[in-house]
């Protein structure tokens, strides 16, 4: 068989990062509804991944967490070359992957390869496993007789433990277990020999009992090949134990990144924090914060400013981003708590709060009726007064009453960059030490 060389031609010093990966931007065009188009109307932009940088080194596990659609498998697909990066760089063995063309691309594939979710929907259920596993070495040449082929599938299939290998060459997928199909979906990820492996949370749908098999099975094969992985998850539980580093994505960009033991030990960032609260403790004598972020991950259609966990954020503050809009929860969780009576009678002061993103730092809060503005900000001050530490109103810096309206100035919105410190980095206001929190002796420190 044809052996793997050491190093890719033109590859760089061994110190140089495997993959490096510099403002990538993946952007989505969303396209509207007939009338959107008929009309010529923009239906917005989703950045799945927006302004993402990091390195990773050879023979490093590094976790990509987040949230459902917070750009993990956009992250990873974009790496590959599965979708095409708007902007930015990504470079794999000091090979630029983004703008490469599909041929470039598909010979770059043979050294990074993806392990997708559903072992079901991965292999073609008209072929068998030989088949399946096989199947790279004949798209990329590396072998060609059928006995070569079958051979090295055979020793592929023992290495991940689908022994004796035999047994299972001429099975279809619809004769395996899903613990079995997924050894050997990873079966076929690594017959070519590749250096970097994609997993793109490739336990998740597996059974609890043979999700610490199969995460074994990719520590082991990682030693013995050499391999790099990125691992996408949304369990900060499973991350804990296989990665090396771990990388927080929200709504498209990195907010915590670093060492993992050091990222446990101190998360930096509010959203990492209220990660780890609620990863249920099997040590009942820690206390862990149950902080759950309120709320859901916004519109990715129409991203919170400034920072974008800000409405969620339990620590927020002026610069974080505040607008109008963001009254519409604030409200919406007060009103839960009351009377309905009372509930009505706040609701009948106030217009329509405007879903769209706000522009600049004034706002027009409407009032519901012709003349209404003195009784809303009225409303407004006495909302304030009953709950002060409601984040919200850091963001306020003045409100006045005008005729049918309250006249709204906001703090300009500030958008966090990553702030390093020890061996993790996190992109929060709080750890700027130019900005002051307002309850600065109150709030937890980070
Ligand atoms: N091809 C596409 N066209 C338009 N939008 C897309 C496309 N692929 C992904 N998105 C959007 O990009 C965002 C990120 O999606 P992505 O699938 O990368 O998230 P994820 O973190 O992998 O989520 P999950 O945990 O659910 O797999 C989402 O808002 C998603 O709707
Ligand atoms: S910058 Fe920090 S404090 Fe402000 S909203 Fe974001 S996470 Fe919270
Ligand atoms: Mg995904």
């Amino acid at each position: 068989m044809q052996t793997k060389p050491d190093t890719a031609p033109d590859a760089p010093a061994p110190d140089v990062p495997l993959v490096s990966v510099r403002n990538l931007k993946t952007w989505f065009e969303i396209r509207g509804g007939v009338l959107d188009r008929m009309l010529g109307r923009d239906a917005g932009t989703v950045k799945a991944v927006d302004d993402v940088t990091f390195d990773l080194a050879r023979g490093e596990v590094l976790g990509l967490v987040g949230e459902s659609g917070s750009g993990k498998s956009t992250l990873g697909r974009s790496l590959l070359g599965l979708v095409h990066a708007t902007g930015g760089s990504a470079s794999f063995e000091g090979q630029e992957v983004v703008g490469l063309d599909e041929p470039a691309l598909r010979k770059l594939r043979s050294r990074m390869q993806m392990v997708f979710q559903d072992p079901h929907a991965a292999l073609n259920p008209a072929m068998t496993i030989a088949q399946s596993v096989g199947h790279p070495l004949t798209i990329h040449g590396r072998l060609k007789g059928r006995d070569e082929i079958r051979a090295h599938v055979a020793k592929t299939l023992e290495r991940v433990g689908l022994s004796p290998a035999d047994t299972y060459m001429d099975k279809y997928p619809g004769d395996l277990s899903g613990g079995q199909k997924q050894r050997a979906v990873i079966a076929r990820a690594i017959v070519l020999d590749p250096v970097l492996l994609v997993a793109d949370e490739p336990v998740s749908m597996l059974d609890m009992s043979v999700r610490s098999k199969i995460l074994k099975l990719m520590i082991d094969l990682k030693d013995q090949l050499g391999l790099t992985y990125l691992y996408i998850t949304h369990d900060l539980a499973s991350a804990k134990f296989f990665c090396d580093r771990i990388a927080i994505l929200y709504l498209g960009k990195i907010v915590e990144i670093g060492e993992a033991r050091a990222l446990y030990a101190g998360p930096k960032h509010p959203y990492t924090e209220a990660l780890l609260g609620a990863i249920p403790d099997p040590d009942p004598t820690r206390t862990i914060p149950r902080n759950l972020p309120r709320g859901e991950i916004p519109d990715a259609a129409k991203p919170p400013r400034g920072c974008a966990f800000h409405p969620r954020c339990p620590r927020a503050f002026a610069p974080c981003g505040w607008e109008l809009r963001d009254l519409t929860p604030v409200l919406e969780a007060r009103w839960a708590g009351m009377e309905e009576q009372a509930h009505l009678a706040e609701r009948a002061l106030i217009g329509e709060i405007p879903a769209e993103v706000m522009e600049g730092t004034t706002a027009r809060l409407p009032a519901a009726t012709p003349g209404g503005g003195a009784d809303l900000l009225a409303m407004l001050e006495r909302i304030r007064s009953e709950d002060p530490a409601e984040p919200f109103w850091t963001g306020i810096k003045e409100m006045r009453a005008e005729a049918d309206h309250v006249a709204m100035e906001f703090h300009p919105a500030l958008t966090p960059r990553l702030y390093a410190e020890g061996t993790t980095a996190a992109a929060c206001h709080l750890l700027d030490p130019g900005l002051t929190h307002p309850r600065a002796a109150a709030a937890p420190v980070l």
